[in-house]
């Protein structure tokens, strides 16, 4: 696939997606909102495609937010229909029957901080930034800043992150659970890629369930959520996989999946 404003590899069933507008530090204008849906779409009906690594072009910027220069005229519908467009591509990579993984390479500002926020889990280099510097401006994260990430750092601490518009570094993100981990500038891509590896060598439909339980945990109560788990749990006897996995398992060697 050719984006315009983002480069796709696929190597090994490994997805690296790079948001690539670095002159303007990967900030995300409409197009860029549009083609990470278009990108999130492909990614999820590909089926050579096992992991997805998010990140961004160059050596300073993730994303440093939603483009500005795009904003800076826009009315309140416009605004609105800005904002429902984040929400929207965010979902796709949020609820992707596959893990997404981010790679935060640098600044992670505003809707950049939200790109990251919407993957399974942040890996960051420690030079990295990230913050909502939304109220900064004038405007409040419009790309599901304010309702994510209350449910990772508590209400307290998002509401002093995004009423302040402070910037953090990768350590204090991680020290707050924002992060999973830090790691040298240079080796963030071979961690990333070491961690993704892993994922892949496991049962693809697992994987997929898995992530889909965890995902509903935040908005099901405790009983719907064990139900939901309870029913996946039990899908998982009717695939190849878990006959394979588990076979594996008591002949004392390592699985081969095939995601039947
Ligand atoms: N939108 C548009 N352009 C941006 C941008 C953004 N969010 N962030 C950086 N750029 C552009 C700059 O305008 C500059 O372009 P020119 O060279 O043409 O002037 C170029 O990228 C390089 O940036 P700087 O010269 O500013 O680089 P720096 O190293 O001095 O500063 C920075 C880096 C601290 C990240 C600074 O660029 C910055 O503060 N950027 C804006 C961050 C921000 O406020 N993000 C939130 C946006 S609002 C939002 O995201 C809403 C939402 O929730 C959906």
């Amino acid at each position: 696939m050719e984006y315009k404003n983002l480069i796709l590899e696929i190597k090994d069933g490994i997805a690296i997606l790079k948001i690539n507008r670095p002159k303007a530090l990967n900030a995300l204008n409409t197009e860029t909102v549009l083609e990470i849906m278009e990108a999130a779409e492909f990614l999820e009906n590909n089926n050579e495609v096992a992991v997805v690594v998010v990140t961004g072009e160059g050596d300073k910027a993730f994303v440093a937010g939603a483009d500005i220069l795009e904003m800076k005229p826009m009315n309140a519908i416009e605004g609105m229909e800005f904002s429902k467009k984040g929400h929207d591509a965010l979902l796709k990579i949020e609820n992707m029957k596959k893990p997404v993984i981010a790679a935060v390479n640098g600044f992670a500002l505003g809707g950049g901080f939200e790109v990251a926020l919407a993957c399974d889990f942040i890996y960051a280099s420690e030079k990295a930034k990230l913050g909502f510097p939304e109220t900064t401006l004038g405007i409040i994260p419009g790309f599901g800043g304010t309702q994510r990430t209350a449910k990772i750092v508590g209400l307290a601490k998002a509401k002093e992150l995004i009423l302040t518009g402070k910037t953090i570094t990768a350590q204090e993100a991680y020290e707050m659970g924002l992060v999973n981990k830090v790691v040298p500038h240079e080796e963030l891509m071979k961690e990333v890629m070491a961690v993704a590896e892993k994922i892949k060598a496991n049962g693809p439909v697992a994987v997929r369930l898995a992530k889909e339980c965890v995902n509903k945990s935040l908005s099901l109560d405790m009983d719907t959520g064990l139900s939901f788990e309870a029913k996946s749990f039990g899908i998982c006897f009717s695939t190849k996989d878990q006959k394979e996995g588990m076979t594996a398992f008591t002949e004392k060697r390592k699985p081969t999946y095939t995601g039947e």
